[in-house]
C-alpha cells in the first residue's frame, strides 16, 4: 500500500476482550491513515491508548492536519479516542452513517466538528483516492460500514476479517484459529448480514483487506473471503465430532472419552472439551467448526449442569444450525439431561438427531457401553 499507513495500537493489558473473550496474546485496535491531497484517518482506538494513537497519527501527518475521520464502527474499542481526536483536530470532518452519529451522541455527547452522513454507495474524494462507502448493518452492529479505496483497491472492513491477538505477537497458528473464535464469538449470530455484504463485494477488485483487529490481509484474499462465506452460511468447516462435556465426578467425562477413543479407532477425528475447565469461547468455535456434535451432561437440579446450560444458550443465541447431533446423559436418579438438552436445541434449525441417546446411570456399565458403540457407528 503506497499512501495508506498503519497508525493503530497493541493492547497487552487487556485480559478479557468484551469482558468475556480471553486474549492472552493481547489485542490490536487498528487505525489507518490515507495520505492524499486530503488526509483521512480511518477509525480511532480504545480510550486507554488515545495518546499513543494520536502520537502515531502525528508522526505520519508530518506537520499536516487530517481532513477527515472516517468512523466505521462506534463500539468503544474503536471510538474510545474519538473525542480526544476532535479536541486536537477541531477542523477535521467526521464521516459516518446516520446511526453511527446517533450512537456517538449516546456514548459521548455531541461534538462541534462538522459531520458528513454517508449511505450506501456514497463516495468521498481525497484526490487520487476515492473512498466508496459500503454499509454493513449488523456486522455486527447496525451502524457499521466498510470503506473501499478505489485507487489502491483496499477494503477497510470494520470488525469483519479481524482476529484476537496483538500485531506484535507472531501467531504460530496463523489467521484462521483466532479469526474463527472471534467470528463465532462476536459476529456469528449475524451470518445472513455477513452474506449480504459479501455479495456486495463480489467482483470488486481487492489488493488488501484492512480490518479493525488483527493483521492486514494482503495475499490469497480468496481464502479469507471463502472462509467467511463458509462461516456465515453456517456450513461446517471441518469433518469431525465435537464432544462438549459437563461432568461433576468424572463419570460423564469417562463416557465421552470412551466414545472419542472409539471414533478415533474408526478413523474419525474427535475433540473432547471439558465445559467446566476449558475455554468456553473455544467451545463455541469448535461447535460451529465441526459437522457433528455430541452433548454430554449430568442431570443437576432437575435440569442440566450450569456449564452445559450456558453453552447451549450461547449456541442458540448464535444461530447454531446444520449439524448432526447426539447426546450422552447421566442421572443417578430421575435423569433429565437428555430431555432438557434436546428441548433447548429445538430453537435451532436443521439439527439431525443421531440415536441412541446414551443413558448413564451414575457411571458406565454394560448397557451404556453398548449404546456408545452403537452411537459411534452412527457417527461414523
Ligand atoms: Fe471491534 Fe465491534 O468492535
Amino acid at each position: 500500500m503506497k499512501d495508506i499507513f498503519y497508525v493503530g495500537v497493541d493492547d497487552h493489558e487487556i485480559e478479557l476482550f468484551e469482558g468475556q473473550y480471553p486474549v492472552e496474546n493481547g489485542m490490536s485496535y487498528n487505525s489507518y491513515l490515507i495520505k492524499d491531497e486530503k488526509i483521512a484517518v480511518m477509525d480511532s482506538v480504545d480510550k486507554n491508548f488515545s495518546q499513543e494513537w494520536l502520537s502515531n497519527v502525528d508522526k505520519v501527518l508530518e506537520g499536516k492536519l487530517p481532513d477527515y475521520l472516517i468512523v466505521s464502527h462506534m463500539e468503544p474499542d474503536h471510538s474510545g479516542s474519538l473525542i480526544e481526536f476532535t479536541k486536537k483536530y477541531p477542523n477535521a470532518i467526521l464521516v459516518a452513517t446516520d446511526k453511527a452519529f446517533k450512537f456517538l451522541i449516546q456514548f459521548y455527547g455531541d461534538v462541534k466538528n462538522e459531520k458528513i452522513v454517508v449511505k450506501e454507495g456514497d463516495t468521498l474524494s481525497l484526490g487520487k483516492h476515492t473512498l466508496k462507502f459500503i454499509t454493513a448493518p449488523m456486522v455486527h452492529w447496525p451502524e457499521v460500514m466498510f470503506t473501499y479505496d478505489e485507487y489502491e483497491n483496499v477494503l477497510f472492513s470494520a470488525d469483519a476479517f479481524g482476529k484476537f491477538g496483538a500485531l506484535d505477537y507472531d501467531d504460530p497458528e496463523g489467521w484462521a484459529c483466532e479469526a474463527r473464535r472471534y467470528y463465532f464469538g462476536i459476529v456469528g449470530k449475524y451470518g445472513n448480514q455477513v452474506q449480504t455484504v459479501l455479495k456486495k463485494l463480489q467482483g470488486v477488485k481487492l489488493t488488501a483487506i484492512c480490518p479493525l483487529h488483527g493483521p492486514i490481509l494482503d495475499d490469497n484474499l480468496d481464502y479469507y473471503l471463502s472462509t467467511y462465506d463458509t462461516w456465515s452460511k453456517y456450513e461446517s468447516e471441518s469433518k469431525g465430532v465435537f464432544i462438549p462435556v459437563a461432568s461433576v465426578y468424572g463419570n460423564t467425562m469417562e463416557a465421552a472419552q470412551v466414545l472419542a477413543e472409539k471414533l478415533t479407532s474408526k478413523g474419525v477425528k474427535a475433540v473432547v472439551c471439558d465445559l467446566n475447565t476449558d475455554s468456553m469461547t473455544e467451545a463455541f468455535e469448535d461447535a460451529f467448526r465441526y459437522d457433528r456434535i455430541v452433548f454430554a451432561s449430568v442431570t443437576y437440579n432437575g435440569t442440566i449442569f450450569p456449564s452445559m446450560n450456558y453453552f447451549i444458550d450461547g449456541l442458540v443465541e448464535r444461530g447454531y444450525q446444520n449439524k448432526k447431533v447426539a447426546f450422552i446423559e447421566n442421572g443417578t436418579w430421575a435423569a433429565m439431561a437428555g430431555k432438557v438438552m434436546q428441548e433447548k436445541l429445538t430453537k435451532c434449525k436443521n439439527l439431525e438427531l443421531l440415536e441412541p441417546v446414551v443413558k448413564l446411570v451414575s457411571k458406565l456399565d454394560e448397557s451404556s457401553l453398548k449404546q456408545i458403540e452403537e452411537l459411534a457407528d452412527k457417527l461414523v
